[in-house]
Order: structure tokens, then sequence, then C-alpha cells
């Protein structure tokens, strides 16, 4: 076929969406996935949406030996979509080792096994967490970036800069960076969706999961924000609009269609709802009334990001398509689905 995809991570929350769209965009899919914050049923719910199972090897990325072995068995490869990482926000504050290891050699070992076996294009899931608390809204490609609060949010930092120095290095090597702003939503068919393990530390999966009744209550980190109704504010985006926006990156670099060898774009819709809107966007959707209690500001919180959209437009010709309401009453449907699905065979 010659058009093989290495995703890593690829059984996750995001890199599952992207690769039911790559395989319906007709590439072949090769997923690396150690497996510790998700699940091999993943692969088959996506051969349900999508009527092919996605080869799949299971290993841990930290480990360079196995991960070279496996590259240079899929030399024929054309790139690399890189989502395996850790990202709990808070875990990495109290554990930042283990997101340094992780997150930094995983993505060391990954770059080596590829270059080594030329594999020359990388995209690399990034994240708004980059601009930290932005000067300037919405938030453009040349905001500056600063140290973000988290080990987790420095590593996608970090990477960047890695990135950068490795093509800087390179006449062949090239990459896209995707900085997503706040992913929601789930698959339209109810067969994938986020799955969160353990206490959920996003809002919407906390959302949906007090809806069901696992929580007992929403907690609403502070009211006495600078924003249009003291909640904090941010720019949620569909993950299948995001999903889509990887298949035409990596059609970009395929097709050698880069203006320079690194690039980075924004992924966010350009709106920006506040958790209050949220919170009434949810209880419209589902007709429920979420149990919620105001508390104190959450540690790192950001008053304000919402991104400029204008870059992806243009480069790309992407823009989010779905709606809040549509990314609402998709993660409800996944949340109720989730149940049914743990108790049948798939
Ligand atoms: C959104 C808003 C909270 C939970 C994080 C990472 C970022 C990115 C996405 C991840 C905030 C409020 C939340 C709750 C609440 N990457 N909230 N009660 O913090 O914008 O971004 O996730 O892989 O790097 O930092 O998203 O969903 O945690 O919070 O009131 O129980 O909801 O204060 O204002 P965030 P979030």
């Amino acid at each position: 076929m010659g058009n093989k995809i290495i995703i890593t991570g690829g059984c996750g929350y995001i890199g599952s969406h992207t690769v039911v769209e790559l395989l319906e965009n007709n590439f072949e899919v090769l997923v690396l996935d150690d497996l510790s914050n998700s699940t091999e049923k993943t692969l088959e719910r996506i051969e349900k949406i999508t009527g092919v199972k996605p080869q799949f090897i299971q290993v841990d990325l930290k480990d360079a030996s196995k991960t070279n072995a496996i590259f240079s068995k899929h030399k024929d490869a054309k790139a690399v979509i890189h989502f395996a990482a850790h990202k709990a926000v808070g875990e990495s504050v109290n554990n930042p080792l283990k997101y340094y290891k992780n997150n930094l050699y995983s993505l060391l070992n990954v770059l080596s096994a590829q270059t080594e076996n030329g594999i020359d294009n990388f995209i690399f899931s990034s994240s708004a967490t980059v601009y930290g608390t932005p000067k300037i809204l919405p938030i453009t490609e040349k905001n500056e970036t600063q140290r973000p609060f988290s080990a987790y949010g420095n590593t996608k930092k970090i990477a960047e800069e890695i990135l950068e120095d490795l093509i800087n290095s390179s006449d062949s090597f090239a990459a896209i960076s995707l900085r997503y702003f706040n992913p929601i939503g789930a698959h339209d068919s109810g067969f994938i969706g986020e799955l969160p393990s353990g206490i959920p530390n996003n809002l919407m999966p906390y959302i949906t999961q007090t809806a069901v009744g696992v929580r007992e209550k929403l907690m609403v980190y502070g009211t006495d924000y600078p924003t249009k109704d003291g909640t904090p504010v941010r720019d949620y985006i569909h993950v299948v609009d995001l999903a889509k926006a990887h298949v035409i990156a990596v059609k970009r670099l395929i097709n050698k269609k880069q203006d320079e060898a690194f690039e980075i774009f924004n992924l966010g819709t350009g709106s920006g709802f506040s958790v209050l809107e949220v919170i009434n966007s949810f209880e419209a959707v589902s007709g429920i009334q979420l149990k919620y209690e105001v508390t104190a500001r959450r540690p790192g919180d950001v008053p304000q990001l919402f991104a400029s959209t204008a870059l992806a437009k243009e480069k790309l010709g992407w823009s989010a398509e779905k709606s809040l309401d549509e990314m609402i009453s998709s993660s409800w449907k996944w949340e109720q689905n989730l149940r049914a699905l743990e108790n049948s065979k798939l």
C-alpha cells in the first residue's frame, strides 16, 4: 500500500480517534501502545467503526532496543504520529520524574529509532499549556511560550525544543507540532472516547461521571476569575475535529507541502466557554440537573485560554466544525454507552 503510519499511543483518547480517521482515509496504521492507560479492546472497537483492525504491538517506548527493533521492521512507514505520554497534570506535579522519564525517554527513543530507519516525518501531540498564562488573546502561534506550571506541561515544551534542534541538524527530518486546546467529545458511534483512569482531572469526564452517579458532585474551582461569569474560560474542541487535523497534517508532511521543516499549529475552535457555560450546556443537552459546588481555585489554572485559528485555516485548510453541544452530547453518549460496552464482549 505504501502509506503506513506509525501511531504511538493509538489506543488512547486522541490516538484512537486519529486511527479511525486515518483508516477512513485509507492509510495503513501500526499502533504502538504500552496499554498503561488504555485498553486493547479499543482496537476491536475501531474495527467495529471502520471495518479494519489496525496492526498493534504492545511496547514500552522507554525501552530503546525494543523500540528500535520495531522501527527497523517498519522502515516503509511514511510518518510517525506520537501521542504516547502520561498526561495527568496533578500527578506530574507530585511525581515530576515519572513524567520527565516517561514522556521524554519515549520521545527520544522514537525519534532515534525513526531517524535511524529513514522515517523522516513526525507529528507531535503538543498542548496549549506551552503558552503558560497568555498576555494576549486569542493565542496565536507567535505568542511567546512560557515555562508551564506542571512537569507534564513542561515535557511538551521541552519536546518542541528537542524537535527544533533535531530539525536544525538534519536535511531530511520534518515535523509538525499540534498544540491542542481542550479536547472533549467522543466518536458519534459511541464505541470510543475518553477513558480516564481513577478520578478524572478534567472537567468534561468529571461532569459526565457525576451525571451517571459515579461521582457525588462536581467541584467548580473558583468563581472569582476576571472572566464573563467568574469561572475560567477554555477553548473546547471536539476530538473528532482534532483527529481530522492530524490526517491533514500527515498528508502535508508526506507530500512535502510544508513551508518550513518545523511547523506549529494551534488546534482549537477560537471560541471560549466558561465552566458555568459548559455546565449549563450539559444540563440542556442531557436534561439532567448536575450536582455541583463552588470551591477554591485549583493551583495552576489560568483565567482564559482560547486559540487564534487563523494559521491552521490558512495553511492546513482546517477548521473545527463541531459545536459545544455536539461535543457535550457525544461525551454524554459515550459515558452512558461505556458501561454497556464493558459488560459486553467488545
Ligand atoms: C477546565 C476548567 C478547571 C475539573 C488540562 C491540561 C492541559 C490539557 C487539557 C491535557 C478549568 C475547571 C475542572 C473540575 C473544574 N492537556 N474544572 N472542576 O486545566 O484547561 O487543561 O487539560 O492532556 O494541558 O492542563 O482542563 O478540563 O482540567 O479544566 O471546575 O473537576 O474546568 O478549573 O477552569 P485545563 P480541565
